[in-house]
């Protein structure tokens, strides 16, 4: 048996694979505090209750560790977390983004936004960990001083399951050993102080780069190991026998690409608590304009991404502003015409990321007599939401990234008006995969592949899991929706 784990922005999921075949034997969930800043402790309490809920890791003989991008742990000398973990979705280092980008420019924005993309694959945001450090060292400088060690999430939980952490814990018996954190490609080149494609593809840290964002480098990094390596073995009190071997782990992005088996060619549209268009590419191309993210996957390729901050929650909005459930959302959103008679929603509700409007705001445009009604404003909500995301793809477009199938998944996915209203905004024939944890998934069969490899002794091909595709929906292109939905973008 393997077993993955999802640690995202709202919960822990675990999902106990057979390693063999990639039968899902049993599994297990458990909320934990969300927000934009969270002590990571409870990253911990969700895992070892949703492990619970799965019915244990007895008989697991390699694990893997999915997890939120981005977010900055940072700890002291004991291994103690120095302040909440600050996290993808937080925007308080959004000025901080822009000084760094005029920094490494010399004053020059567009070639500071340049440098970073051909340094570190991204164009700097507030969501990458390297400004929430610049901003840690403004803003608490306290803190800031007592940083020994930066993790990211799944880095930490990782580190935590092999049993290191605070003097004191009970599952921690060897103390904090900082030079233990271990991660992977897919989650360091999210830093912002990670080059993945340095050294012909070997990857390196950026520690110039640290530095001028933190104004230190003595700071413990994570050591970043292969796809088919173990980083540690699971302490006793979480697997049992303590020989289960713990997998590098992905970020959640790329552990749902190969959880998906995205391939070149492949675009996954991901509509969660953060939007992401993604797609795995041989190799980055640097996006100067920073819509797009050019980060690995987790097997040796590049991840190209774009991320919006305003997905599946904006059709939460909608329900309540609208009192409607879910089926109720969408049976009113395809009530109304295609386009909405001109109403548009453009969905920046909480800032944005791609295009980079940290502080905008929604707007609900084109208020006429005739587009007031209670389907029109559900259709509305559903088409800026999706019109967001197709900005997303352009941008990917634009960079000459292959789209050959597009696969939708993420909760909102399985709303019948998303799935009728995607292929009229994305213009492109849509795939959905059965409902699954993809991130747990894919952290479990990166598990299987760490297991296959340490038992052949040398790494061997990942095993050749596949997600079935339950249902796939024509092109459907009607441009007038994003035409006028551009209009008003722009005005914005
Ligand atoms: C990716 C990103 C988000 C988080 C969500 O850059 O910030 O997709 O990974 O957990």
């Amino acid at each position: 048996l393997v077993a993955g784990v999802d640690s995202s922005t709202q919960s822990c999921k675990v999902v106990v694979r057979d390693s063999d075949t990639g039968v899902l034997v049993r599994s297990g969930a458990a909320k934990h505090p969300d927000g934009t800043s969270v002590d990571p402790r409870h990253w911990w309490t969700a895992f070892r209750e949703a492990a619970e809920k799965a019915g244990g890791l007895a008989g697991v003989a390699a694990l893997a560790v999915g997890g939120q991008q981005h977010g900055m742990v940072a700890l002291d000398a004991q291994g103690n977390v120095v302040r909440d973990a600050l996290l993808w979705n937080d925007t308080r280092s959004a000025q901080a983004a822009e000084d760094l980008i005029v920094e490494l420019g010399d004053g020059d924005r567009a070639a500071g936004a340049q440098a970073w993309a051909d340094a570190v694959g991204s164009v700097l945001v507030a969501s990458l960990t390297i400004t929430k450090l610049r901003w840690l060292r403004d803003a608490e400088p306290e803190n800031a001083a007592k940083v020994a060690a930066v993790a990211l999430p799944h880095d930490w939980l990782s580190w935590r399951i092999a049993g290191y952490g605070p003097a004191g814990d009970p599952t921690a018996p060897l103390g904090p050993q900082l030079d233990k954190l271990f991660t992977d490609k897919s989650d360091a080149s999210g830093t912002g102080y990670y080059d993945a494609e340095a050294d012909g593809g070997a990857g390196a840290y950026r520690r110039d780069l640290l530095r001028l964002a933190f104004g230190r480098d003595d700071i413990v990094l994570p050591r970043v190991i292969g796809p088919t390596e173990s980083g540690a073995l699971a302490h006793p009190s979480v697997a049992g026998t303590g020989a289960t071997l713990i997998g590098p782990g992905a970020g959640d992005n790329a552990g749902a690409a190969i959880g998906l088996g995205m391939a070149p060619g492949d675009i996954a549209i991901s509509i969660g608590t953060s939007g992401v268009v993604s797609a795995v590419a041989p190799r980055r191309t640097a996006d100067g304009s920073g819509a797009i993210n050019g980060f690995a996957d987790c097997t040796g390729n590049a991840l190209m991404l774009a991320v919006t901050l305003n997905a599946a929650q904006v059709l939460d909005a909608a329900r309540a502003i609208l009192d409607a459930d879910f089926t109720q959302l969408a049976d009113l959103a395809l009530a109304a015409p295609a386009g909405s008679d001109g109403l548009v929603l453009v969905p920046y509700l909480q800032g944005e990321r791609t295009p980079n409007r940290p502080n905008a705001s929604g707007t609900l445009h084109g208020i006429r007599l005739k587009n007031q009604t209670r389907a029109h404003i559900a259709r509305a909500y559903i088409e800026g939401m999706l019109c967001g995301l197709a900005d997303g793809l352009d941008a990917l477009r634009a960079l000459d990234v292959p789209v050959e199938r597009v696969m939708l998944i993420g909760g909102a996915a399985q709303s019948p008006a998303v799935q009728q209203i995607a292929p009229q905004i994305f213009g492109l024939p849509i795939s959905i995969p059965a409902p699954g944890e993809y991130v747990a998934d894919g952290a479990a069969r990166q598990a299987a592949w760490v297991l296959a490899s340490s038992e052949a002794g040398a790494p061997v091909d990942a095993p050749a899991w596949s997600t079935e595709m339950t249902t796939t929906l024509p092109a459907n292109p009607v441009p007038v929706v994003r035409e006028q939905y551009a209009a008003v973008r722009d005005l914005v």
